[in-house]
């Protein structure tokens, strides 16, 4: 078991719940929280964190001496990104490049030093755009679902397994976080660094500062709750698009699973997501919102699609689910509710970063 775990990012979405959960989880366990705060709303995180005995690092995952300030960890979760599939789709991708690779080069470097185990968040998103958008389809009345046979390898109506192609261009989110994969396998390969890879479809839940390139789930409900406006983007503006939605909750059970397995450590990469039973399309996601919430809102049309928006993603997690005896158990109305009881519990101290 380990006994201290640096997060880097650990103000942010993932890496604030997993601190708290494991502080809540294991009593003798230390965390540390290192987090720029760049995101709006990571700082709303920080008192949380310390009331629940995690230690926070003011630091940069760029910059190689702000590691200095903290040592003895035997794990490091490298949860600090720029998140966003949108970042650099226009203007410049310095900062989704400097912070996504550069920075995750940072934390390898540091787990190198401390001979720490290495817990790598990765993303759906290195799956080619192109390829996923090629996927024969089905429309229904509410959804855009994939038909069998897709006509691409590792895709079936049950998801995205490991076994589908990587050859494509997939967004500089994508390209950064892939980039990072590889250079961790050097890692496990030369240094023998433990390490696990998880390419997380669409995570969510409390404390995601959800804006319109990234965190929808709380986007949908904070909209619904201030009563503000949104709109169905892309694909014809019908709000269509499908995704599988995996509640941080149930990360963090498999994160748990994941470290009491130490002999799996070596590297392997996992598709972890909700999967088809947890999947939701915007517009059923409206309709889940207004229950919840007691409120309909304006929900306008913009049918242009972005270049890196996706029709369908949905995770086949075969292969963690059957190697960690782990399964999603928060449904999306689940994953709905949670986050509506926390907007409206921490309303005044939102209503500025989501409203
Ligand atoms: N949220 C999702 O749906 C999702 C899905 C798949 C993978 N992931 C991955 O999970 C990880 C966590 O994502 P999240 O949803 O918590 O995002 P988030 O934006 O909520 O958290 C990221 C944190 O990293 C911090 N950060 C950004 N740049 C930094 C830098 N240069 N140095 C130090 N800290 C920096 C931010 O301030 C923020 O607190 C990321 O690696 C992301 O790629 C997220």
């Amino acid at each position: 078991m380990f006994k201290h775990i640096l997060i880097t990012g650990g103000a942010g979405f993932v890496g604030s719940n997993l601190a708290v959960r494991l502080k809540q989880t294991f009593a003798d366990l230390k965390v540390t929280a290192l987090d720029n705060l760049k995101r709006r709303g990571s700082e709303l995180a920080l008192a949380r964190l310390r009331e629940h005995g995690v230690e926070f690092a003011h630091g940069d995952v760029r910059c190689a001496e702000d590691f200095d300030t903290v040592s003895g960890y035997d794990l490091l979760i490298d949860c600090s990104a720029e998140p966003s599939v949108q970042a650099g789709a226009s203007g410049s991708p310095a900062y989704v490049l400097n912070t996504n690779l550069s920075g995750t080069i940072q934390c390898l470097e540091a787990a190198r030093r401390e001979h720490a185990a290495f817990l790598f968040l990765s993303t759906s998103r290195v799956y080619p755009i192109s390829t996923l958008n090629a996927a024969s389809f089905t429309e229904t009345e509410t959804r855009f679902t994939w038909s069998d046979p897709t006509g691409a390898e590792g895709i079936t109506t049950n998801g995205v397994s490991e076994k589908a192609s990587l050859e494509g261009a997939r967004s500089f989110y994508g390209a950064s976080k892939l980039a990072g994969e590889l250079l961790l396998s050097e890692y496990v390969a030369t240094h023998g660094m433990k390490a696990i890879i998880n390419r997380c479809g669409i995570l969510a839940g409390p404390w995601q500062m959800g804006k319109v390139d990234q965190g929808v789930v709380t986007l949908w409900v904070a909209r619904h709750i201030f009563k503000k406006p949104l709109s169905y983007t892309g694909f014809g503006g019908t709000g269509k698009q499908l995704r599988d939605m995996l509640h941080v909750e149930d990360l963090f059970d498999l994160v748990c699973k994941q470290m009491a397995k130490p002999e799996l450590w070596d590297g392997r990469v996992y598709n972890a997501g909700g999967g088809l039973a947890n999947s939701v399309s915007l517009c059923e996601l409206t309709k889940l919102c207004q229950t919840a919430t007691g409120n309909t809102i304006e929900i306008g049309a913009k049918p242009e699609t972005s270049p890196v928006d996706l029709r369908i993603y949905v995770t086949d997690s075969s292969r963690v689910s059957k190697d960690f005896g782990w399964k999603p158990q928060r449904s999306v109305p689940d994953l709905v509710e949670d986050i509506t009881r926390w907007v409206h519990e921490h309303a005044d101290s939102l209503a500025k970063v989501l409203g």
